[in-house]
């Protein structure tokens, strides 16, 4: 690794987001050499330093010629670093030009197993340490951290508190089928399913609340909505029911939506999303009971039974109905989980609520009411056959002042795939695992 050459010390280190402000000026730039081209006497160098990518030129007869002959030797993917005067340019594709006066390689690179050719998706995704350095996958990641940004924010302005649940835990939320198992010292521990459980106690302390972090399903299945470990962000809210849950559902992915086309607009063309799409979404979202979802499915020629939980297919025809995300609610109790509360007067259904985005991407968020009456929620506990023991805490936010409450979960990954537009959820997260990968 060879170091800054001592006389370069004199001009700004500059990164490629702002080379805009040090138009004509002599600038230090470093990354990654993308590809180049000559063309007889020029040198055309496309450089990426992670925030942008830019067109560096040397020009046989201007730039030293030992500077040109180092420029030829470089090979993609070698990190180097120039010194030059920026340039405005239409053409480029940051707007700007960088004039060669000296250059510097600061590592080799040797077979980089990228190549321009096709390659296949489990090919990439065995380079994945890799394969993130590319255009497409940078548009997908930096719109994600956008995603994740906007949430917070949005959350954080909206009176709710960041609380984080813990990962490894002693019981199950969303099931025992998908669990995580590990040792945890003499006993058993799980990663957790669902930050939910522990999201409910912190709004009992502080109102509104949400917990963001990873969350992990031993999920057996080879879709592209599916992977066992995935993001959530899992917002609780006190003293609501579940027609507010679906306002500050609506709220919140709305204002998504307008942040990522505000500050992510050349990403997701970059993609080749169609905009038109993301201008749409905007609040107040439908709302179809489950009832309806299910008269409307038999409408459209599916033989649905009553009380049967929704799969892809099902859900990517209710959701192709409309042109922004639909909430469909009051899912029959058997196929939700043990803590919604079932609908007064109408037992077998509960206060749940799912939202489907458009464009067949399905189930992006799953919240409800939670069951606030002590005596219903430790026997449903009992009815799913769980171990009350493991239980005593939660039953203790109902012991203990127990209020109306409700939350839910979004999936980032299903969030991103939808939004940027892509195929499959392994795609719209840095290092994806799934059912067949835990490499890299
Ligand atoms: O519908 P789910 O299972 O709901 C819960 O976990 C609730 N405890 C959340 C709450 O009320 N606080 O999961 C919520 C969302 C789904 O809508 C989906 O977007 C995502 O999490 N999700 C997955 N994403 C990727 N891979 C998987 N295996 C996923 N399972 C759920
Ligand atoms: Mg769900």
């Amino acid at each position: 690794m060879k170091e800054t050459p001592s006389a370069w010390k004199d001009y700004p280190y500059v990164r490629l987001e702002n080379i805009g402000r040090y138009v004509d000026e002599k600038v230090v730039v470093k990354g990654w050499l993308r590809r180049m081209r000559s063309s007889g006497k020029i040198l055309f160098l496309q450089m990426r330093d992670g925030t942008s990518t830019i067109q560096a030129v040397a020009v046989k007869g201007e730039a030293p010629e030992e500077v040109f002959k180092t420029a030829k030797t470089l090979t993609p993917e070698s990190s180097f670093e120039i010194l030059g005067s920026v340039h405005r340019d239409e053409r480029s594709a940051c707007g700007y030009e960088i004039g060669i006066e000296d250059l510097h390689i600061i590592s080799g690179s040797v077979g980089y197993p990228i190549t321009p050719k096709e390659h296949g998706v489990d090919f990439l995704m065995d380079v994945r340490h890799l394969w993130i350095r590319s255009m497409r996958q940078h548009a997908v990641l930096r719109i994600r951290a956008e995603i994740m940004r906007s949430i917070s924010e949005w959350l954080d302005n909206n009176g709710f508190l960041r609380v984080d649940s813990p990962i490894l835990t002693p019981s199950a939320c969303e099931g025992t089928s998908t669990l995580f198992e590990t040792d945890y010292f003499d006993t058993k521990a799980y990663l957790t399913q669902s930050g939910q459980l522990y999201g409910e106690a912190s709004a009992m302390a502080f109102g509104r609340v949400y917990c963001f972090g990873p969350t992990f399903r031993a999920e057996k299945s080879k879709t592209r909505r599916h992977l066992t470990e995935f993001w959530m962000v899992e917002p609780e809210m006190a003293f609501t029911d579940l027609d507010g849950c679906m306002e500050i559902q609506e709220q919140m992915i709305s204002h998504v939506v307008a942040n990522v086309l505000k500050h992510r607009l050349p990403e997701l063309k970059t993609l080749g999303r169609d905009i038109s799409k993301l201008e749409a979404i905007k609040a107040p979202f439908p709302r179809l009971s489950y009832d309806d979802a299910v008269e409307y499915l038999r409408s459209k020629g599916h033989d649905f039974k009553w009380g049967d939980d929704f799969g892809a297919p099902d859900e990517t025809v209710i959701g192709e109905g409309y042109d922004k995300p639909v909430f469909v609610h009051h899912y029959p109790c058997s196929c939700k989980a043990f803590y919604m509360k079932p609908e007064p007067g109408r037992e077998e259904v509960c206060r749940s609520v799912d939202l489907l985005a458009p464009e067949g991407y399905g189930e992006i968020t799953g919240g409800s009411q939670r069951i606030d009456d002590f005596k219903l929620l430790e026997q449903r506990i009992k009815d799913n056959g769980l171990p009350l023991e493991a239980y005593q805490w939660y039953l203790d936010l109902r012991r203990y002042g127990s209020v109306p409450h409700s939350g839910f979960g979004l999936g980032i990954e299903r969030t991103v795939a939808w939004i940027c537009g892509i195929e499959h959820v392994r795609e719209a997260i840095p290092y994806p695992r799934t059912m067949s990968r835990i490499h890299p």
